[in-house]
């Protein structure tokens, strides 16, 4: 098959590898019809490069149609057209029965102390070969897929496998109360579906942080009053004329370690890029590669007393954080990987209806073949051509 496969720093190809086969009987193969770039694939493209290996395949944001199962996947039959969540647990441990599914003690990457396994995401999750290919093998597939009716476009469900679920958990953990106000720094593709999900869910006030204008824009269409990078030197400020002065009442930091605004962590990111692997490894490990710019505006930004809910994803060890700022605040944070399967009840209900509550069919600017993923991933790391959601067609 055809698979989009990580080179080296900023380099992925698109490769022949061999087909996916039924390992476990609780495997399933998913031949894909859409498979989305997610901005945690830019961290493996850049500064999470030293956890990758030459021949990695990428990708977490996929569906299609079950083309093989194992003999304990009773419920999925072949032909069924699903969308795969993007962590991969057994729906039946400890962590799991605590709807913690991020966390399944089947699938945890034990030999680095990291969570569940996760599609394409290195080998401290597992170094499972990833959904940027024609064929995906899905572990777990007795829990994993979730079945989608025909008749709407892809489009309409993708996002279950990863974006609509972390947008969703984002605003839950913010924790806005009645009548309160959320700020959502960052307007990628989780701040957009963020702040569709606050105003959905009935929080009045959503305001959007970003410096891209169509980014800006497309947030604006959809409900929120935004807040231009470029406008002002001091966002907390300026979200604090807008809340009485006192803040909003949740913050969501949805940028994560590649924010603009640090150059001194930028240069470490591209410089552990040309390391040798023996160096360049541990030195991500143990050191900061995170550039902190808008976790520190949103540390900044939420009121005092109020929530910061963090869906950007962090990989260092030692970064500084004001400490003296979160205690003095009295700033409770919640944090991590999307427990996917946890929100897909929530929310599957809505896609299904006629009406496309959450403007799905404004959200994708870029659908191209599989063949062009090394253009398109270029394009979205640079936010050119309008680019905020990218979806690849095998
Ligand atoms: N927690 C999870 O389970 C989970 C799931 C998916 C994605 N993520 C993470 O969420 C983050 C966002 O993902 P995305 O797909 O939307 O990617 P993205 O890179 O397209 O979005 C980031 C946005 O932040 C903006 N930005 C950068 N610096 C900023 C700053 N200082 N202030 C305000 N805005 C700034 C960028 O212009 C961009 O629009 C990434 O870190 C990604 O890894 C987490
Ligand atoms: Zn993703
Ligand atoms: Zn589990």
């Amino acid at each position: 098959m055809r698979a989009l496969t990580w080179q080296g720093f900023e380099d992925v190809r698109v490769e022949d590898v061999p087909d996916p086969t039924i390992q476990e009987p609780t495997d399933a193969v998913i031949e894909i019809t859409s498979t989305a770039i997610c901005g945690s694939d830019l961290h493996l493209y850049r500064p999470l490069a030293p956890f990758m290996e030459p021949g990695d395949i990428l990708g977490h944001e996929p569906m299609g149609r079950v083309v093989a199962v194992g003999d304990d996947v009773r419920n999925l039959a072949v032909g069924d057209r699903v969308v795969v969540p993007f962590n991969i647990s057994c729906g039946s441990c400890h962590m799991c029965d605590l709807a913690l599914f991020a966390h399944c003690e089947t699938t945890q990457v034990r030999e680095h102390g990291k969570g569940a396994a996760l599609f394409g995401y290195t080998k401290l999750y597992g170094h499972v070969p990833g959904a940027q290919a024609e064929l995906l093998r899905v572990p777990q597939a007795h829990f994993g897929p979730v079945k989608v009716p025909d008749g709407p476009p892809d489009e309409r469900f993708l996002f279950l496998s990863d974006v609509l679920p972390t947008a969703w958990q984002a605003v839950a953990y913010a924790d806005v109360p009645g009548g309160g106000a959320l700020a959502v720094i960052g307007l990628g593709p989780i701040g957009q579906m963020t702040c569709r999900i606050a105003r959905q869910q009935g929080i009045e006030r959503v305001y959007g942080v970003d410096l891209v204008p169509e980014r800006l824009a497309m947030a604006q269409r959809h409900g929120a009053e935004v807040v231009d990078l470029n406008d002002t030197d001091d966002v907390a400020a300026a979200l604090r004329a807008l809340t009485s002065g006192r803040g909003p009442d949740g913050v969501i930091d949805a940028v994560g370690m590649e924010a603009h605004g640090a150059p001194l962590a930028s240069a470490m990111q591209r410089a552990t890029g040309f390391l040798p692997k023996a160096i360049s490894e541990p030195l991500s490990k143990k050191a900061g590669i995170d550039r902190l710019a808008a976790l520190r505006t949103a540390i900044d930004t939420v009121r005092r007393g109020g929530t910061l809910s963090i869906s950007g994803v962090y990989g260092g060890a030692l970064d500084p954080l004001p400490m003296l700022d979160l205690f003095d605040k009295g700033v409770q944070i919640r944090m991590g990987q999307a427990h996917v399967k946890r929100w897909v009840p929530d929310i599957l209900p809505l896609l299904e209806k006629d009406e496309d509550v959450l403007g799905l069919g404004d959200f994708v600017t870029h659908t191209v073949p599989l063949a062009e993923a090394p253009a398109a991933y270029a394009m979205f790391q640079a936010k050119k051509d309008g680019a905020i959601k990218v979806v690849l067609q095998p």
